[in-house]
């Protein structure tokens, strides 16, 4: 029997990357049958380069300061991206807007992670929106990603209940929770294709987890 080789990710993070930690340790684990051949940055400081080095993981900042304008840093962020020969890109809290001849290049294989219930709170501040409305329900999408930003198609949503007690903090450290569950299921669903870009598009909503873990949609066949 020939070995399948493992799915390559190439993984964009800005910051502390606990999304990228739950990539690796699934990976380690084996609950991924995925290898995370790079880490791109944009942000000197990010903590996820930490997390590469501790994990021996290539990474490569690509400060965004350093370029005049979008298209060149996305060009040099594509460049990069290529060089790596990923399957899939998995963007891990990366707070950049995209052009659209980058996501051109990469749609139907680059994937974010949002912390809301899209289409809920696309931007910012998605905690806070969620609990000025008074909302009784928030939650995670992981989405497949088209140049109208946070709009691509959604794969799979996290979702929790909001209690009276919480706050923004306590809400995030929620969801948190909850992305770290959906993340590595998406892409694990992606590695074996269980959906795709088309399917994902078809389907009219997107599978979905409780705040146990429980599967309660399954992605449409
Ligand atoms: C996550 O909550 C992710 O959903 C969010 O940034 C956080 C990154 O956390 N992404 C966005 O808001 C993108 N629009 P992490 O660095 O600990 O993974």
């Amino acid at each position: 029997m020939v070995a399948r080789d493992k799915a390559r990710l190439v993984v964009l993070a800005s910051g502390n990357g606990s999304n990228f930690q739950a990539i690796i340790d699934a990976c380690e684990n084996g609950r991924l049958d995925a290898e995370i051949v790079l880490l791109v940055v944009n942000r000197p400081g990010a903590y996820a380069l930490e997390r590469a080095r501790t994990h021996g993981i290539p990474s490569r900042l690509i400060d965004h300061k350093d370029f005049a304008d979008r298209e060149s840093f996305d060009a040099a962020m594509a460049e990069a991206i290529d060089a790596a020969r990923p399957d899939w890109i998995v963007m891990a809290g990366f707070m950049r807007i995209l052009t659209d001849d980058f996501v051109d290049r990469f749609q139907g294989r680059l994937i974010n992670i949002h912390p809301s219930l899209l289409p809920k709170y696309p931007g910012m501040n998605t905690h806070a929106r969620a609990l000025e409305t008074g909302d009784r329900v928030h939650g995670a999408t992981v989405h497949f990603v088209t140049p109208t930003v946070d709009a691509g198609p959604p794969i799979v949503q996290g979702r929790l209940e909001i209690f009276d007690k919480d706050d923004v903090e306590s809400l995030k450290q929620r969801i948190h929770g909850v992305e770290h569950r959906i993340y590595p299921l998406a892409i694990d669903w992606l590695v074996k294709g269980s959906i795709d870009f088309d399917r994902a598009a078809a389907q009219t909503s997107p599978a979905v987890v409780d705040a146990s873990g429980a599967l309660i949609v399954p992605p449409s066949p």
